[in-house]
């Protein structure tokens, strides 16, 4: 009711639908911006894959419960969590707003959804701590190749306050996407998302002329680190002995590889292809979470994101063995579209969504969420 009466509080110009946010977001970017959030690896086969799969699964509700008292919280790693999502890392946040990351860290920190701030993110982490007070964050690390820069990352994120790591190994190469190739359009190579390697003392120092005087040689030498095509299981288990905090892998996508990462010594799984942004014609997350959950037995915590856009996914995804869900390019719209507001009201309405979604299915609790919620549309 609250939301159908209150015509948004003066946020009423502001859209609801993934959809709307999308073209609002595309009157107000320019083409390359625009098309770097947008855009898929390749035919774009595997984002439409990851947003068909929600299709396959029909929620199964049940009627006549009791449903006026409502949670959403979970616990992860001894935090309890008032909704079971979170803002997935997206980097060069200054090409949706001046404010870059701080905007989101801020709507993510207001409502306690818990905050991934990327490797490549404008605004260093420390910056980002700061604007976040307590709130939850979690920091994402594309694993460097040069070792000393991965402990100066690892040490400085569990300075400034982040509570997990997350390596994201599904882009040591950048994929092939077309749009970009066209508009000519990568905005690294210009220094922006350069804020944590920028402000790192181990990367200065490898650095024959500082980022201040050649920021395009500094770019590109940020990206070479990044680029590491050369990471195995053993970084990986380096990286988690490293650090004291729960190490996530984000990327998974194999049942097997699953099970390697616990094995290797990884506290959570991100089951993720980026949005389709990396392998073209790979397989949609959803399709591949309930093999993944049964490999690493609730052992860890597995997550999931690519192509979340509404309440019924969300809950789809937690009813085939999610613990919880990112979001990635619905909160990069509503940055662009209006700030630090933009992104409060995306996430808003996805966790109102969310909720009435719970209670229509006849659940009052994201515990009652599990394999019955569900029948496969296809039976
Ligand atoms: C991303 N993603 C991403 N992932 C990551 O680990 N580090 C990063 O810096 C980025 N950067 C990034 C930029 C942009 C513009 C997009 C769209 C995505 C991937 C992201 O974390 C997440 O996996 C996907 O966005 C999830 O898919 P949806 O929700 O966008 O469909």
């Amino acid at each position: 009711m609250k939301f159908y009466e209150s015509g948004d509080e003066g946020v009423a110009l502001l859209p609801v639908s993934y959809k709307d946010w999308e073209v609002k977001a595309k009157e107000i970017l320019a083409a390359g911006p625009f098309d770097y959030v947008n855009g898929g690896a390749g035919a774009g086969d595997t984002m439409r894959a990851n947003l068909e799969a929600f299709q396959k699964h029909h929620i199964h509700a049940r009627i006549c419960c009791d449903v006026s008292e409502r949670d959403l919280s979970i616990e992860l790693f001894g935090k309890e969590i008032p909704v079971p999502i979170m803002l997935a890392p997206i980097g060069v946040n200054s090409i949706l707003h001046p404010e870059a990351e701080v905007a989101p860290a801020k709507a993510a920190a207001k409502l306690g959804v818990p905050y991934i701030l990327s490797n490549v993110s404008t605004k260093s982490m420390e910056e980002v701590a700061e604007a976040m007070g307590d709130a939850l964050r979690w920091f994402q690390l594309y694993p460097p190749m040069d070792q000393e820069l991965t402990d100066s990352f690892l040490k400085r994120a569990e300075d400034a306050g982040y509570s997990a790591i997350v390596v994201t190994i599904d882009s040591t190469l950048l994929g092939w996407r077309e749009k970009d190739l066209n508009n000519k359009y990568l905005p690294f190579l210009s220094g922006e998302g350069m804020g944590n390697y920028f402000s790192d003392p181990v990367f200065r120092s490898k650095l024959e002329v500082p980022p201040e005087q050649d920021v395009k040689g500094a770019s590109k030498k940020a990206l070479e680190e990044g680029n590491n095509v050369t990471f195995t299981w053993k970084d990986f288990e380096y990286i988690c002995n490293k650090t004291s905090l729960p190490v996530l892998l984000k990327g998974v996508t194999h049942s097997d590889d699953a099970l390697l990462a616990f094995e290797h010594g990884a506290d959570g799984i991100i089951v993720s292809n980026h949005g389709g942004r990396q392998l073209d014609g790979g397989v949609a997350t959803l399709d591949v979470l309930p093999s993944i959950c049964e490999a690493v037995e609730n052992r860890i915590p597995v997550l999931l994101d690519s192509g979340i856009r509404r309440g019924a996914d969300i809950l789809k995804a937690i009813a085939l063995g999610a613990t919880a869900v990112l979001i990635g390019r619905p909160f990069a719209y509503g940055l662009a579209v209006a700030g630090q507001t933009g992104v409060a009201k995306v996430l808003e309405n996805l966790i109102a969504e969310t909720e009435l979604q719970l209670a229509i299915s006849g659940r009052s609790s994201i515990k009652e969420v599990d394999g019955l919620f569900l029948k496969r549309a296809d039976e």
